[in-house]
């Protein structure tokens, strides 16, 4: 049997409040651009995740875990609420015209037609782990999770929505590696992520800036493309993790740990973080 583990958690089924939201709800522009992008990327993203992790369901490895049969269920559970929540978000803040004019969803159906069942696991992976990085470098290391500033109906979305990415990250990465430890499936995997998926977010970007600033939009979307480059510069050690097979992402992890704790509280959802593994057994 494979060793797996993962962190334990649960679909929070949440109810927000769209009503009213700010549509102005950041005043910072780069960031404002870059948080509606990744509102406005997460559906499509989300249903490809499902579809490469549901793909498992019938492996040898979920089937000898049992635990894990149930945590994929809790896992696509948890995307298909962000799908929802996402889209109603976009539609509040007048944005979801760019949802349906991009190219996003041809091109994820087009990876889940074109490429292997492993494939698909690995790119899920590595979206995952930029979204984990994500979290981290643009959310929790700025400090923007506790800005007051901004309108906090929307950043109660995200919020949530992170806390359960941070939770649910480990399912993904830890799956991979118990079916697969070759550099070759990881490399091809962020290959297709830098030259398909990140292409098509940079074109949802640029349509923001248009959305916002349509005579001069291409400077703007420079500026800001720079700066949120700027972030990710600081953590290229936490993204080249997903290169390492020996990388524990439980052991590592720990920082995340009173985030989720912090995070699930303020949803009234307060637990603490309780870990799972093959055999069944759990601990603290
Ligand atoms: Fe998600
Ligand atoms: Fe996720």
């Amino acid at each position: 049997m494979s060793l797996i583990k993962s962190i334990e958690f649960y679909s929070k089924k949440p109810e927000f409040d769209f009503n009213n939201i700010d549509p102005n709800w950041c005043q910072s522009r780069h960031l404002r651009v870059f948080w509606e992008a990744v509102s406005l990327i997460t559906p499509e993203a989300e249903k490809y995740i499902m579809r490469s992790v549901r793909a498992y369901v019938n492996e040898p490895i979920v089937k000898e875990n049992p635990w894990l049969e149930k945590l994929i269920e809790e896992f696509n559970s948890q995307e298909r609420e962000h799908t929802v929540i996402h889209t109603e978000l976009n539609q509040a803040l007048g944005i979801y015209a760019i949802e349906r004019r991009s190219e996003l969803e041809a091109t994820m159906r087009h990876l889940t037609k074109s490429l292997s069942k492993l494939d698909n696991l690995a790119i899920t992976a590595a979206l995952e782990h930029i979204f984990f990085s994500v979290i981290k470098l643009t959310f929790i290391d700025t400090h923007f999770y506790k800005d007051e500033s901004l309108d906090q109906k929307v950043l109660e979305v995200f919020m949530w929505h992170w806390c359960e990415e941070l939770e649910h990250h480990s399912v993904s990465i830890n799956l991979l590696s118990a079916v697969d430890k070759s550099y070759k499936t990881r490399i091809h995997a962020a290959y297709k992520v830098l030259w398909d998926f990140i292409p098509v977010c940079k074109d949802i970007i640029v349509d923001i800036e248009r959305f916002y600033s349509p005579k001069n939009y291409r400077s703007k979307a420079a500026v800001d493309i720079a700066k949120i480059i700027g972030y990710f510069s600081k953590g290229i050690a936490v993204s080249t993790k997903y290169f390492d097979m020996d990388y524990d992402i439980i052991k590592e992890g720990e920082w995340t740990w009173p985030y989720i704790e912090e995070w699930r509280e303020n949803m009234g959802h307060g637990a603490p973080v309780n870990i799972i593994q093959s055999g069944g057994s759990q601990f603290a």
